[in-house]
């Protein structure tokens, strides 16, 4: 019997903060020896020619997300995953949810079974909507679950907080050791802008955009961090779109305050005028915090490398296009107020990353590796068994093709969404085969793994 059940042989790998031409061997299921030259093998991957990367952890999903409506996210835990693999994401953590006057554990142990369908390594954040006292009583349930985090949102109808229900989650996940996640915005003003602009008539899916500028933003992320520090909790501020609201973060930090924050590559690739596209396809662009202009773009590259935006997800949402619970659900005339927030991104997130980062001459690989791996491992808790390429570590890594010249379509995402918001847009660096738990699950685009083989994270 060999002593090593797969090698990857003779890639560039990341180690560490370095770039290391070595063989990479994996026993039972991680990596077990990193080595100039590894022979016991009972299979090998040729990997000369090719980056190795840790496997993606995808922070920030929403995958077959019950809905307040009743509906579902119109995506199965089979197709995101096979769309994650798609794109060298091996893990994810996505969200269960509580709607206002319900429970957590049912909605949990219900995501639980929805998930374990899948083939990812995945995780939950808790989203609390209602901090009731029956509510959080159910906390050490799920934190003896598992779960590592909670999700706030700061907008949204039947989601957001107001500060004094955010400052109960805050202390909650305090005496609970939890992460706090949230979503800033500022809902009051969204709503008076949302009203006015309905009025004066102005109903296409530009609006959106001009309904959520970046100052509410902006205020709604000062007043989370504000209040994070009041109470003494962590938090991570999701989905950053602009470099005006990384100042606020970067502000806080200096004076030590316990905030991270992520990007996602919405914020980097798209522009609000793409919400202004004709016969209401502006609609596949609509997510929040909406995506600004162009120029914009060059300023979350270079928050990104202060390190102050340290963490790229891709806040992918399961709603199609034309589908019944899609975009455009309630008709293709229908003000952009009713039509659902959020776009797939599963598998282009990280090679927009690579491309518009490490192609482009922005970023080195290590940083995205940073980016996409094993920063986002590290604020859920899943490092180092996730995110990083280390003895001991689960073997779970992307092969890029660091060459290799793409042009996104919509059958290369592999989702079962009806778009994608990246179609044709050109990115040179590709991932040919992603190994999780040093399975081969993805191999030029085929995807090779069994449903039901992910794997529940505690963290
Ligand atoms: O528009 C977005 N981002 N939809 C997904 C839910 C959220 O806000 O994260
Ligand atoms: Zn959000
Ligand atoms: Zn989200």
């Amino acid at each position: 019997m060999s002593e090593f059940e797969l090698v990857v042989r003779g890639g560039t790998a990341v180690i560490g903060d370095a770039l290391v031409r070595a063989d990479i061997g994996v026993a039972g299921g991680r990596i077990a020896a990193i080595a100039g030259r590894i022979t016991d093998a009972a299979q090998v991957i040729e990997a000369d020619g090719l980056l190795v990367l840790p496997g993606g952890v995808d922070t920030h999903c929403h995958i077959e997300e019950p809905q307040p409506d009743g509906s579902i996210h119109e995506e199965t835990w089979v197709t995101a995953s096979a769309s994650a693999f798609a794109g060298g994401t091996t893990t994810v953590v996505a969200h269960t949810p509580q709607f206002k006057g319900g429970g957590i554990l049912d909605q949990h142990r219900a995501g639980r079974a929805r998930a374990a369908q899948g083939m990812l390594d995945y995780g939950f954040h808790q989203i609390i909507a209602d901090p009731s006292d029956a509510a959080l009583a159910e906390l050490p349930a799920l934190v003896a679950d598992g779960v590592g985090s909670l999700k706030a949102f700061l907008t949204y109808d039947t989601l957001h907080l107001s500060d004094g229900d955010f400052l109960k989650v805050l202390a909650a996940a305090k005496r609970h050791g939890l992460m706090v996640h949230v979503h800033c915005e500022n809902h009051d003003a969204i709503q008076a802008a949302v009203a006015a602009l309905i009025a004066a008539g102005h109903v296409e899916p530009k609006y959106h955009a001009v309904s959520r500028p970046p100052v509410v933003e902006r205020e709604a992320t000062y007043r989370a961090i504000a209040l994070a520090e009041f109470v003494g909790q962590p938090i991570q501020i999701f989905h950053v779109s602009c470099a005006e609201v990384a100042e606020v973060i970067a502000e806080a930090r200096a004076r030590g305050v316990a905030v991270s924050a992520e990007t996602c590559p919405q914020y980097f690739t798209l522009t609000a005028s793409d919400m202004d596209r004709p016969d209401f396809e502006g609609a596949k662009f609509m997510c929040s915090p909406a995506p600004r202009d162009a120029a914009e773009h060059e300023r979350v590259w270079a928050t990104i490398r202060r390190g102050v935006l340290d963490v790229v997800t891709s806040d992918h949402c399961g709603f199609s296009f034309n589908g019944d619970h899609g975009k455009a659900k309630n008709g293709r005339d229908a003000s952009f107020d009713l039509i659902p927030n959020g776009i797939p991104g599963l598998a282009a997130r990280a090679p927009l990353t690579f491309s518009e980062g490490v192609s482009k001459g922005r970023i080195d690989v290590p940083t995205f590796a940073r980016l996409i791996a094993t920063n986002p491992a590290k604020i859920a808790r899943l490092y180092p068994r996730k995110g990083t390429i280390a003895v001991g570590s689960d073997a779970d890594l992307a092969l890029w093709d660091p060459n290799r010249q793409v042009t996104i379509t919509n059958s290369l995402m592999q989702h079962a969404i009806d778009y994608t918001p990246y179609e044709g847009i050109p990115v040179i660096g590709w991932p040919v085969t992603t190994i999780r738990r040093g399975e081969v699950v993805m191999r030029d685009g085929a995807i090779l793994a069994a449903p039901g083989s992910g794997a529940w994270l505690a963290r």
